[in-house]
């Protein structure tokens, strides 16, 4: 089994989008490991996206990240990296396709709603910045699972 890093920017926190986004994760049938409401520091949002340090949108991108609480969210389930970039569409929602989140909910790609990490290497990485091992929660579904 397979985890991700998720994370609801301040955009989807503050439209009210987080039980419509992870609502979406849980009827997909990914199962939930950890999720935190919090701020971002600058100092953790530049470790985040050091990968983008020196882009045009990369000063922009921090102001924003850290301008309002995020929900960060640890998902499980076979490939839960890919089925996760699938249900949240490409980066810019003129791209993404109808029935994403962010062709769904978003206009422009610097406010697009949701963060999701894109590689095995990368979720490990980016669980490491926002989750402590001991806050991810290990179960199994005591009910049938069809799934
Ligand atoms: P990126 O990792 O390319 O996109 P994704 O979130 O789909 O993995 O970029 C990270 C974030 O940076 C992206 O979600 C929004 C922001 N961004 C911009 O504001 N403008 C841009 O041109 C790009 C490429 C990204
Ligand atoms: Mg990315």
């Amino acid at each position: 089994m397979e985890r991700t890093f998720l994370m609801i920017k301040p955009d989807g926190v503050q439209r009210g989008l987080i039980g419509e986004i992870v609502s979406r994760f849980e009827k997909k049938g990914l199962q939930l490991s950890a999720a935190k409401f919090m701020h971002i520091t600058r100092e953790r949002a530049e470790v985040h996206y050091a990968e983008h340090k020196g882009k045009p949108f990369y000063e922009p991108l921090l102001e924003f990240i850290t301008s309002g609480p995020v929900f960060a969210m640890v998902w499980s389930g076979d490939n839960v990296i890919a089925l996760s970039r699938a249900l949240i569409g490409k980066t810019d929602a003129l791209d993404a396709a109808p029935g994403t989140i962010r062709s769904d909910f978003a206009v422009h790609t610097n406010f697009n709603l949701i963060h999701g990490s894109d590689s095995a290497a990368n979720a490990e990485r980016e669980i490491g910045i926002f989750f402590a091992p001991e806050e991810l929660v290990a179960y199994e579904h005591t009910i049938q699972r069809w799934v």
